[in-house]
């Protein structure tokens, strides 16, 4: 049997932590069985090497040192977290995933999209995301959303030029791939960024319903 795995991916002061929240309880009340989880984290080794990667420190981190973090704590949350819970036909609904790499390391740091996909083949073998819902937002209104909610981390202490290469890259990978990417507008009010959301249950229940006859 195998669920259902859905991303949310976004700038900071997007919201997908309080909108993951809302379609998990959307997916609940029809029964389903969901595990909500972030990247990069989900487990308590992996949370430890999210700490390396936000906190600020006096010692810069090389950009490939942080690309292999990052894949490093993703290896440990796929073997203990996503695999499973996929094996027994949960849907996993995780707060960041490699789409994030692609646009963080790849776009704002520069590293080679040929290298993130090498990372990729090699710990995640074929797994994708089904979906992937990318929350846009315009860099001044994510980054305000950001410094509103104290301090900064090593991500959101990075300048404007580096947050709109990760907003483009965000909407290229999602016009290039529109099967699996739903772009939600997350400048629009909660509710409406939520009924936006609750337009998008029946397809989601729909495609682990498929999943599960398959
Ligand atoms: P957040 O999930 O609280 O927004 O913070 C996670 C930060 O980590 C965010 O700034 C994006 C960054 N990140 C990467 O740079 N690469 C990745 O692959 C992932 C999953 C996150």
């Amino acid at each position: 049997m195998t669920g259902l795995f859905i991303t949310l991916e976004g700038p900071e002061g997007a919201g997908k932590s309080t909108n993951r929240e809302y379609l998990a309880e959307c997916l609940r009340s029809h029964g389903v069985d969901v595990v909500l989880t972030r990247e990069p984290g989900g487990t308590p080794l992996a949370e430890r090497i999210r700490e390396l990667l936000l906190t600020p420190s006096d010692e810069s981190m090389n950009a490939d040192t942080e690309l292999l973090l990052v894949f490093a704590a993703r290896a440990q949350h796929l073997a203990e977290v996503i695999r499973p819970a996929l094996a027994r036909g949960a849907v996993v609904l995780c707060d960041r995933f490699t789409d994030a790499t692609y646009a963080y390391q790849g776009a704002g740091r520069g590293l080679s999209i040929e290298r993130i996909a090498t990372l990729e083949a090699f710990v995640q073998g074929a797994l994708r995301p089904d979906i992937t819902l990318v929350f846009d937002l315009p860099v001044e209104i994510g980054l305000a959303r950001a410094t509103a909610r104290g301090r900064l981390d090593r991500f959101e202490q990075e300048g404007r030029a580096f947050f709109e290469a990760v907003r483009s890259t965000y909407l290229k990978r999602a016009s290039a791939a529109p099967e699996r990417y739903r772009l939600v507008n997350a400048a629009l009010s909660l509710s409406e960024v939520q009924s936006s959301l609750s337009i998008l249950i029946p397809e989601l229940l729909s495609l682990l319903a498929d999943r599960r006859h398959a």
